[in-house]
């Protein structure tokens, strides 16, 4: 297909909110989407679940705007996601994309793309930041990459995809000394919310950002509340251990994995922070190692986690290989300016 035989699609707005029996059905076709796109393209989906899009709409410092490129027959083919945060961030948007590949190199990327670019525009935001992922080796090849660049976006970041049989993990590394590690299955408590948000605000800017437009996120125990509770309300399972600095008694560095309730098999490990001046004692990999054994233990049905790590972030590359992960894609980041 070429530009001569553009698709005829209609590009409306969705809602994870709608109550009636068709606005549902029509959320969940453009959630089905971006699953269909990920496992042609991949051979598995990581995207979230329509249940799980329906539980974080009730989120205040985010909302969303969802695109759907529909067919004449009422078809959904294309969809995009488009993530606004209120309270930092304010300048851009995280962009979701996907074009079902029976209908693409029709025009539909692009008028989605122009569409999310008004969007943009019109909330009064700058930059707009997507990704494309795909499976495979070193050489393999990011075929929708060429899709952003010939749309003005920028090649910012690529991180690499690995998975962890946590079967096989068997390492019981040394705690360093001066430190204590502590694990949780379920929400941490919140004795430790203004640590926790501490934490976050580092994560924020402490990992290798590459050429990202973005600032730090402005977390306080509030928003780590309203977030834990959100979690539970998703129905996520979630194991996370914490290094508690011994002579200050403060948190200084956190790792986390959580298990949708669509996925009891796969895991997705979220973020990992050592704090700077803790760096270099082994604390990363002591605590993802203890993270994974009380992982084991509190939900067995567990085979692999997942996780996505900059290809500049050779420390925590590093750990992860220590603990046996192995390459199964790559994301890219992409970054656009209006
Ligand atoms: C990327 C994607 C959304 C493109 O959707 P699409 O409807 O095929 O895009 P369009 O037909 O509007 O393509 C617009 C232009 O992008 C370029 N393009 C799109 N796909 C391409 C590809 N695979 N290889 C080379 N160029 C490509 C072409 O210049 C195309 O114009 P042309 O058809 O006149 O040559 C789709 O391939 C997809 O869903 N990929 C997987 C999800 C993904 O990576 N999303 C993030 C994208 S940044």
């Amino acid at each position: 297909m070429s530009h001569s035989d553009p698709a005829d699609v209609t590009i409306i707005e969705v809602s994870g909110a709608a109550t009636d029996p068709e606005g549902r059905a029509r959320f969940e076709e453009w959630v089905e989407v971006f699953h269909r796109v990920q496992r042609a393209d991949t051979g598995s989906s990581d995207a979230w679940s329509a249940e799980e899009l329906r539980t974080v709409l009730d989120n205040p410092i985010k909302f969303f705007v969802d695109l759907a490129a529909v067919t004449a027959d009422g078809q959904v083919v294309g969809a995009a996601e488009l993530i606004f945060q209120r309270e930092d961030n304010t300048h851009l948007v995280i962009l979701n994309i996907g074009v079902l590949p029976a209908f693409r190199r029709r025009g539909i990327g692009r008028r989605l793309i122009e569409e999310v670019e008004r969007v943009t525009r019109e909330h009064g935001r700058r930059t707009i930041i997507t990704e494309t992922i795909w499976s495979g080796d070193e050489g393999a090849a990011d075929v929708s990459g060429e899709f952003a660049r010939r749309l003005g976006f920028e090649d910012v970041q690529t991180s690499r995809r690995s998975d962890l049989d946590v079967t096989t993990v068997a390492i019981d590394p040394d705690i360093p000394t001066g430190y204590a590690i502590e694990t949780h299955v379920g929400t941490p408590p919140q004795a430790d919310a203004d640590d926790r948000a501490w934490l976050l605000r580092r994560m924020s800017t402490d990992a290798p950002l590459g050429g990202l437009d973005m600032e730090e996120q402005q977390w306080d125990a509030a928003r780590i509340r309203s977030a834990d509770e959100r979690m539970e309300r998703m129905g996520r399972g979630r194991v996370s251990a914490f290094a508690r600095h011994l002579e200050s008694g403060r948190l200084v560095a956190f790792t986390e994995i959580q298990v949708p309730a669509a996925s009891p098999d796969l895991a997705y490990q979220q973020d990992t922070l050592v704090l700077r001046e803790h760096r270099g004692h082994g604390l990363g990999l002591a605590l993802k190692a203890a993270n994974i054994a009380v992982l084991r233990d509190a939900y067995p049905g567990v085979e692999r986690v997942r996780t996505w790590n900059a290809l500049e972030n050779s420390h925590m590359l590093a750990v992860n290989d220590a603990l046996g992960c192995t390459t199964s894609g790559f994301e890219r980041e992409w970054q656009k300016q209006l």
